[in-house]
């Protein structure tokens, strides 16, 4: 099983992931949904990495803010994510999309914690993909 190898957030902590997540609504590029999103996460390696929505006129190559946070991480030296916080324009934590969950697995696992909003119990990510495949499953599937 995973374990973290920094705790995860206490509340001022989740406090200062969420007010870089809503500051980094502003940077956002949504001019067709009009809906912008920010996230801040928090690496074992201490750091804490950012990312925005950022669309396109073709629609479908949008890419979300989690994916924006993730290029941000590895962009910085990686690390695996152990919390997270996205926010919409309204400063609501929203939840990720599909292919987010999927790829945040990939950089954080089933013990990401994902931002529920204040005062309420952060969700693993696992809760919100179990029974994800992942990496670990890539060795023991080969068929040739
Ligand atoms: N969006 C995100 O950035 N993250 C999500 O998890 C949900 C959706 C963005 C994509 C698009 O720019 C806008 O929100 C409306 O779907």
């Amino acid at each position: 099983m995973y374990c973290y190898p920094v705790a995860p957030p206490n509340e001022s902590e989740w406090s200062e992931l969420r007010s870089r997540a809503r500051s980094a609504t502003q940077r956002s590029y949504a001019p067709y949904s009009g809906v912008r999103v920010g996230a801040a996460g928090l690496s074992d390696n201490g750091t804490v990495v950012e990312g925005s929505n950022i669309e396109n006129a073709s629609y479908g190559l949008t890419l979300c803010a989690e994916c924006s946070l993730v290029s941000d991480l590895v962009r910085t030296g990686g690390g695996r994510l152990v919390a997270i916080s996205i926010v919409a324009g309204d400063h609501a934590p929203i939840s990720p999309c599909g292919r987010c969950r999927q790829v945040l697995y990939e950089h954080g696992g089933a013990e990401l914690l994902l931002d529920a909003g204040e005062g309420l119990a952060p969700k693993r990510l696992a809760e919100l993909l179990p029974d994800a495949f992942g990496p670990e499953d890539l060795p023991t599937r080969k068929d040739s």
